[in-house]
């Protein structure tokens, strides 16, 4: 988290980097701030809270110059405070924006404290610009000053650093942290991603990890890890150049639940061949190589795996496990031969899953990326790319991403049993064209804000809620649990139907809310007596299921009735409402449904 902007060039800068920030603050919200220099002397602005804050401040007190750096900050070390806001300037000779962890600051500070450097802030940040001004004060150029920091520096990081005495000169390095740097006529402009700078240019070249560079407006000299002069390639990328809007809804997850039907239809096209059939964009050898499958992911994205590793087993057979990408990081998984590794990830920044991607390809597995951000540092690693057509998306909850990764999950599933003879042709055929009828089904639920509203109204008491499903319903009773508590901070857990009475029922107490999925069929009758359970010992029963199945449920105090589909399909459908139920609850308790406490939409530490 946190997202960094530097730009040097012809045009006064501050608004060009607010500019920049507007476009990362999906990255953090904590505080933000800008450093200029003019006439050798740095200027700086900074502000607690969202950005509207820093734009209000510097409007009273405008920043000045052609070259300055812009943070937006997701606190790691040091509280939510002035002093902690980037950019960190020391002695006012140097300015510094960092997103990531320096893992070594603590003995880097004592060391600095006892050559007289005084620290204003909390964060592990600040020893950058105290190592930068050491370095000057020793005589170094640049390059020499870059070199000099990053062999004293252990951790995660990407900064931007800027000093009076080179006025021109950006300097910035990264590892594992992402950093892209843009360039156009008499400018070069460096930010967190390449959307940060799409209001100014698309050719972009991406910084891998160890590299270091020193960026002027009409130069960039690039330098790997063993300072070799490295050439990255200038891509032209794809980014919208248009800062996104809400479209009229009140927020922008409003929104991104009413663009589902697009991302799914969307994500299906991706899925299919030009003449119609299901290939999953993956070519039959690679399809045939897949003879076990480990799927890694964090949050939402792995609740999508879960959910696909039932589809992956059930439609061809082949065995899947999935790991939390913080665990599997650090795991020495015992069976990998003829493993496939499939991350899963909205951003494709995860520092969790992308570490996980490298530990899975360190192992000697093949790796596939299922993510939404096309030039993203995963879909630049992975071997292959199973790309979610969800289009951006802004809310810190995830809702259209993640039924893209299922609509991906289960087209995959679909084309591996074709592959291996799990499934008939008729069976194939059968299943994409009621695929192609999701889009309609999810669609429909739209309608389902009003009936979930008085439902919402009646949550938004609550101090606890529980969610329940079985089989492939049973994660997304987990993804409701996890979208109801990071909205409305209400506390929420997701448990399979059947493992209630194993220990969760001692939490039964009058008027405890319990939202279950219920299906039809075999698992219906199951189903009712658990929830029967529930409701003697006082629960609030709210189902959610098609009509068929939430009628079984005569003693529900609420009914969510979903559109009919092909059973199997149903955690696509059933995602709707648990996004919407969040939504609506979240809006009765006033909380920041864009940008929820302590959240932000990029993890990029550990
Ligand atoms: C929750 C949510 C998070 C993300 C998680 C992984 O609504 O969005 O749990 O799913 O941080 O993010 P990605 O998919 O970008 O790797």
């Amino acid at each position: 988290m946190c997202g960094i902007v530097g730009y040097v060039g012809n045009e006064a800068c501050q608004e060009i980097i607010l500019g920049s920030l507007e476009r990362l603050e999906y990255r953090g919200y904590d505080s933000s701030g800008i450093a200029t220099i003019e006439h050798d002397q740095l200027q700086l602005c900074r502000a607690v809270g969202k950005l509207s804050e820093l734009k209000v401040k510097i409007k009273e007190k405008p920043v000045s110059g052609y070259m300055g750096i812009g943070h937006i900050r997701w606190a790691t070390h040091g509280g939510v405070t002035l002093e902690n806001a980037h950019p960190h300037l020391a002695n006012s000779e140097v300015a510094i924006v960092h997103n990531g962890i320096i893992e070594n600051y603590a003995e880097l500070k004592k060391d600095l404290i006892e050559k007289g450097c005084v620290f204003i802030s909390d964060t592990d940040s600040e020893v950058l610009a105290h190592l930068f001004v050491h370095a000057f004060r020793e005589g170094c150029v640049p390059v020499e000053a870059l070199r000099f920091v990053l062999s004293k520096i252990e951790g995660a990081f990407a900064f931007a650093a800027i000093s009076k005495s080179n006025p021109e000169t950006l300097m910035v390095a990264r590892n594992a942290s992402p950093l892209a740097i843009g360039f156009a006529d008499e400018m070069a402009i460096v930010a967190s991603d390449a959307t940060a700078m799409a209001h100014l240019t698309r050719q972009v070249t991406y910084l891998k990890d160890n590299d270091y560079a020193v960026v002027t407006a009409k130069s960039c000299d690039i330098f790997n890890g063993n300072n070799e002069p490295a050439n990255r390639e200038i891509v032209q990328v794809k980014a919208s150049p248009i800062l996104l809007d809400k479209a009229g809804f009140r927020h922008y997850m409003e929104k991104e639940i009413h663009e589902q039907p697009d991302a799914i239809s969307h994500t299906i096209s991706a899925m299919s061949d030009v003449g119609g059939n299901l290939t999953a964009g993956i070519d039959i050898p690679s399809l045939s190589k897949i003879k076990r499958i480990v799927l890694l992911a964090a949050g939402t994205s792995f609740y999508a795996a879960q959910i696909g590793r039932y589809w992956i087993e059930k439609l061809s057979g082949i065995p899947v496990v999935c790991e939390i990408a913080s665990e599997y990081h650090y795991r020495d998984p015992a069976a990998t031969g003829q493993t496939t590794a499939i991350v899963i990830s909205q951003s494709g920044e995860s520092i969790d899953t992308l570490m996980a991607m490298r530990h899975a390809k360190n192992l000697g597995l093949d790796t596939f990326g299922i993510v939404n951000v096309a030039d993203s540092t995963i879909a630049r690693e992975a071997d292959k790319i199973l790309p979610t057509r969800a289009g951006p998306e802004i809310g810190v909850a995830s809702t259209k991403a993640f039924t893209a990764q299922l609509v991906v999950l289960i087209c995959l599933a679909i084309v591996l049993g074709k592959q291996n003879g799990h499934l008939d042709e008729s069976r194939v055929t059968y299943l994409y064209q009621k695929l192609l009828k999701i889009p309609g089904a999810v669609g429909k639920t739209m309608k389902l804000f009003d009936p979930i509203r008085p439902i919402a109204h009646q949550l938004k008491n609550a101090r606890s809620c529980l969610f329940l499903g079985r089989d492939m319903l049973f994660p997304l009773a987990c993804e409701g649990a996890l979208k109801l508590k990071e909205l409305s901070y209400i506390h929420a857990e997701g448990f399979a139907s059947g493992e209630m009475k194993h220990g969760p029922i001692a939490l039964l107490e009058d008027g405890l809310p319990i939202v279950s999925f219920v299906s039809e069929g075999k698992m219906a009758l199951k189903a009712i007596s658990n929830l029967k359970e529930a409701e003697a010992r006082g629960g609030y029963i709210i189902v959610i299921g098609t009509q068929v199945a939430v009628d079984l449920i005569d003693f529900a105090a609420a009914k969510i009735v979903i559109p009919d589909c092909e059973p199997i399909f149903a955690p696509i459908v059933g995602a709707i409402p648990v996004q919407i139920l969040a939504y609506l609850t979240a809006l009765e308790k006033g909380t920041d449904i864009d940008q929820p406490r302590n959240l932000a939409k990029s993890v990029t530490v550990e």
